[in-house]
This record gives C-alpha cells, structure tokens and sequence, in this order.
C-alpha cells in the first residue's frame, strides 16, 4: 500500500540515524552479496542505500530477489549510521535497514542504462525520453532550466515587467523561416501561421500601454535543424516603451546576470559592446568567440602588391586577403590537418587555405609565396603578427566568403587545438547591424526584421539602392561563447517610416495591409518610442550547462530531421480529417 515518504533519497544524513523512514524511488543498483543485498535507491532528490539483511524480516529478503534495475519500490526502515561511510555520496553517511519492501511498478528490458555515459544513440534515447530524462545528467539540465528561469522571472517582475501571453494560432511573423501552417475547420481554405516570434504582439502591447512585457515564449521556425537549432524552441521574450537601445542593452544584461548567477553563480560582469563592423573585421564572424585570441588581421593592403595569382586575383576582383597566426604550431600540424582544414573553408566558399610555417625570420609553405617583391619577410610578419615558430594561416578572396571562412576556421582550430578554456562565459554586445542585405535573388531583405529602426542619420537612405547597403540599424545581438543567445532592436514606432521601410524591401501598400495591416493601424494610434529583444533561452541553457547540443536542454526536443520519436510526430493523419479540413493530400 502507497505510503506517504517521509524524505526523498537524497536527503537523509548521520543525524537522521535511528528514525524510521519511508522511501519511494527507481532501483538504481542491485548487489546481493549472499544473504544481504544492497540496493540503491534513486529519486530525483539523490540516492541512498537501502540494506536486506538478517535484520529484515523474511518476506523482505525474499521481495529484493525479485527486483530489477529501475523498478520502482517503496521501503520502510530504520535509518542506521555506517561504519565506513559511502564515498561520493551525499547520503553517504547512512543506510536504511528495511523492514518492509514493496513493490510498486515494474520495467521491461532496458535499451539503455540511466546512468550520465550512455552509448545508446541519441535517436533510442529519444524514442524512450522518458528513460533518458531519468539520468542524472539530463535531470540537473532540467533542473538548471527550471531555475534559470525563476531567476529571471522574479527579476523582471522586481522590473516592473508584465508576462503576459501571445497567440500561438495567429498570422506570419518575418523572422525569416518558413511557417508552420494549421489549416482553420471554421473557414475552408484559410490557415493560421504558429508565430516565428511574438514579435508583433509585443509591439502592439507597448501601444496598448503595457509599459513593460516579458514572455517565455515558444516559436516555431521550419528551417534546416543544426545543434543548436530546433522547429520550436522557446525565447525568453521582452519589450519595453520609452527606451534606447543602451536601455535595453542595460536591461538585457540584468536577466542574464540574474540567469548566470542564479543558476551556476557566475558574474557576467561588464559585457563589451561591439559593432558589427568591428566584429568583422577582427573575428570575420558576428558572433564572436572571446574566450580566445587568433584575432584576423586584413592583410589586403599590406599584400597589394603581391604577385601570387591567389592574392593578386582576389585583389583585382576588390576581394580581401585575412590571415590569422596559430601560437608555436608551426612544428606540430601535419599536412593532413592543414588539407583537413582546406576542406574546412572550402565548405564556406573559399577557393582554398594557404599556410606559412615561420623559423629563423623565414617562412614556407605556399603563404611564403605571396610575399611582394621588394618586401622584406620581417615586415610581412610584422603585419600578421607572426613570429618564429608559429603557423599563419591565410585566405584570399570576395570579402564576405574569406571573413565567414577564415572566422569559422578560427572557431574550428581553437577546438581541435584544445585552446578553448573551459568553464568560462565570455559575452559581448554586437550593435549597430547593417539594416538591409541582398539576397540570393539579388533582393533586398531586412537583416533583422522589417520592425527594426534604421539609424536616425541614415533615414533619408530609404529607397536608394546605392545606398540601402549602408543603413545601420538599432539593433545588437548578444553573443556568449560565439553563440548568438539573444537580439534585438528599437523598433520603428511610425506608420510612416514603417511604410517606408516596408516599400523599400518591395513591399507594396496593398502587400503591406494584408500583412501587417494591424501593425500599421497599431502604429497610427498613440504608439509609443519602444524597442526589446529576446533571448534564446534553449541556447542559454545549454551553454550554462555545457550540454553538446539544445536537445539536451529541451524535455522533449525533435531530431534533427524534426521528428519527435516518442510520440511519433509528424505522423498521417485519416484521409475523413483532411475532408474536414478541405485539405487534400497530394502525396
Ligand atoms: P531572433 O530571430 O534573433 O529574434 O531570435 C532571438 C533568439 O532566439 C534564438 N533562436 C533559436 N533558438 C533555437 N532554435 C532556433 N531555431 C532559433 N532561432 C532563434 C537565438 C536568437 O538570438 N523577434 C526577434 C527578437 C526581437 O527583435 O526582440 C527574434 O525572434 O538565440
């Protein structure tokens, strides 16, 4: 019979000896050493041992032959101080004798153990979540989510902010996916669109006057799946009225703060602001990795002279030429990793790597050759910052494919070469973002959302395609370990200037209303100054956690071909449902 506990497994200690105690838990470990059987039990508190020995009465040393790893039991005994304490373990200091056992539920065969290192793969651990979210590993990543997020609800609301909820059935918000659609019973033919963001409501709530909004909000983007991205994932999701975007930088810094401290007492300390420009140019990437150096150095001019067809090539096509020096690596890399790491930044675009070994004041390897006549090696050194015994690694080409390249392959090198520190949170701010990027079909789009307010002094450039390049805007990213964990923007908070903006990436009046007519009426009606950001709180998590991949932060995440193995979704669904729906299925 169900019994109420007394503690949880983790909780009993020496003081506790002599109570008598009531436990329930998953068998974690088994030891029958003839005659008195050890068990451990588990529960998501911690663990304790429990002993069956000549203390217990006969029917309990009869009921522990008949348990199995991960059955779950109830035990009833007495608290007993060990001689030699359990090493390791928080409740190390005791055992609990049993009196009484009783089973509860029992388990099937295993597919895996419940235990941190398993070697099941990740799609059988998937299949059975609810076996992998018993391990340890994934219970503290669970655990850590849950307080995260505390923190930072206790420190909006000491804020002043305001949760408040946002449809999930609703119309598309630009954030630069696909939708996910849901056709309407109601009305034949029309479909509702899963937000990619509240982005629009929480505009719309700072005309209604809300001040001050936050949100643990789920989005839903249909894009390719990588580690770090899921279909839905959840944003911690703000918006304030009456700010610039030092305000919301300001902000954003407290609930990280709080995030960080709460849950793995870091201090985030001063977080450094950077522009986009800037993180260009030195990292060739906008989410920069500053836990460690091999900064890019543009060798453009330096090397204009250079008569070596890959330089000289991309100089005349107005390409760039980067480079970055790996510390004393010049004796230790292995043609195989510098081909391996070609192939690397082939897979961005670039043409090729050339390396340079540096000894005695001289270089070899094909970098050497681009060496101009008439330069003196030192001054080419010089200016990659190179000395003996280092290894300079060197990209030419259009500028966007050798920064993306050679700043990917900054990342890459610092894994393989193990220069990455561990258990450090490295932040810093990327602001002033271009507005405007062309895309593959030679289109202008908004690099953040089409919400974004470009920069008061660049407004007149609205419309002029020479000029729509430059537009900066009032946006800025956070970035933690080279991760992008959070952005945002001031918003543009006139109808006019929305319309504006809205022509200028060719999108009509009539395009305009349809889409975002609400928005547009919103901003005709009292809207206030506003701006905001979200955070990507699966990321967050799983830096905080060090957890390879965003799956191991999210209880039930899709694989990364976006399926959810334990339930089996997305699945068919009976043909009669689709009659409802007036969908016909072509497939
Ligand atoms: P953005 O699209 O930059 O901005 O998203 C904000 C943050 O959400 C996280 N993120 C993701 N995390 C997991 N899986 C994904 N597929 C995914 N996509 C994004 C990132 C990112 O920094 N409405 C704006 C915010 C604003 O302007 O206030 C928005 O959604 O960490």
């Amino acid at each position: 019979m169900l019994q109420e506990r007394t503690h949880t497994c983790g909780e009993l200690r020496a003081t506790d000896a002599g109570e008598q105690v009531v436990l329930q838990g998953w068998v974690q470990a088994l030891r029958d050493r003839g005659g008195v059987a050890f068990l451990v039990l588990r529960d998501r508190y911690g663990t304790v041992q429990i002993t069956v020995d000549e203390r217990s009465p006969e029917a309990v040393r009869e009921a522990v032959k008949k348990l199995a790893l991960e059955y779950v039991v109830q035990v009833k005994g007495e608290v007993v101080e060990r001689y030699r304490p359990n090493e390791g373990m928080a409740t190390g200091a005791i055992e609990v004798v049993a009196s009484e056992l009783e089973l509860l539920s029992g388990t099937r065969p295993l597919p895996f153990t419940m235990s941190d290192e398993v070697d099941a793969l990740e799609d059988t651990r998937l299949r059975y979540r609810f076996l992998d979210l018993r391990r340890p590993a994934l219970q503290r990543n669970i655990i850590l989510r849950h307080r995260a997020v505390a923190a930072v609800r206790s420190f909006l609301d000491e804020q002043r902010f305001l949760e408040i909820e946002t449809p999930i059935l609703t119309k598309a918000t630009p954030e630069g996916a696909r939708d996910y659609l849901v056709p309407s019973r109601v009305h034949p033919g029309q479909w509702y669109a899963l937000p990619q963001s509240p982005q629009l409501f929480k505009q719309i709530l700072m005309v209604a006057g809300m001040d001050r909004y936050f949100q643990v909000a789920r989005c839903f983007r249909d894009e390719d799946l990588r580690a770090d991205r899921q279909p839905e994932f959840t944003q911690i999701d703000i918006e304030m009225s009456f700010v610039t975007s030092d305000m919301v930088m300001t902000l954003a810094e407290g609930v990280v703060g709080a995030m960080w401290k709460e849950s793995v007492g870091f201090d985030i300390g001063e977080v450094p602001r950077i522009t986009f420009a800037e993180a260009i140019h030195r990292f060739g990437v906008d989410n920069p990795d500053m836990r460690f150096e091999m900064e890019l150095s543009d060798l453009t001019s330096t090397l204009a002279a250079s008569t070596f067809p890959p330089i000289a090539n991309a100089i005349a096509h107005k390409g760039i030429v980067k480079t970055f020096v790996v510390k004393g690596a010049a004796g230790n890399t292995s043609r195989k990793v510098l081909d391996a790491w070609t192939k690397f930044v082939r897979n961005y675009g670039m043409g090729g790597l050339m390396w340079g070994k540096v000894s005695g004041g001289e270089m070899s390897g094909p970098a050497a050759k681009a060496l101009p006549e008439g330069m003196a090696m030192a001054d080419y050194l010089a200016a990659a910052g190179a000395a003996d015994g280092d290894l300079l690694l060197l990209g030419a080409g259009e500028a966007g494919v050798v920064n993306t390249g050679m700043g990917r392959l900054r990342s890459h090198v610092a894994k393989e070469l193990d220069l990455i520190p561990e258990g450090i949170f490295k932040f810093c701010w990327v602001t002033d973002f271009p507005a405007f990027e062309k895309d593959d079909d030679g289109r202008w789009t908004s690099m953040h959302h089409p919400f974004t307010s470009p920069k008061a002094e660049h407004m007149d450039w609205l419309g002029d395609d020479e000029k729509m390049g430059d537009i900066l805007s009032d946006a800025y990213d956070l970035v933690c370990n080279g991760s992008e964990i959070g952005g945002g923007s001031i918003r543009i908070h006139r109808e006019d200037v929305q319309q504006k903006v809205l022509a200028a990436l060719g999108i009509g009046e009539a395009e305009a209303r349809e889409k975002f007519g609400f928005l547009l009426d919103a901003l005709a009606h009292g809207a206030p100054p506003h701006g905001g950001l979200a955070f990507g709180l699966d990321r967050c998590i799983s830096i905080l956690t060090g957890a390879d991949s965003i799956r191991d932060v999210i209880a039930f995440p899709k694989t990364t071909s976006a399926q959810d193995r334990m339930v089996d979704a997305p699945n068919a669904v009976p043909l009669a449902d689709l009659d409802v729906l007036k969908v016909k299925n072509t497939v």
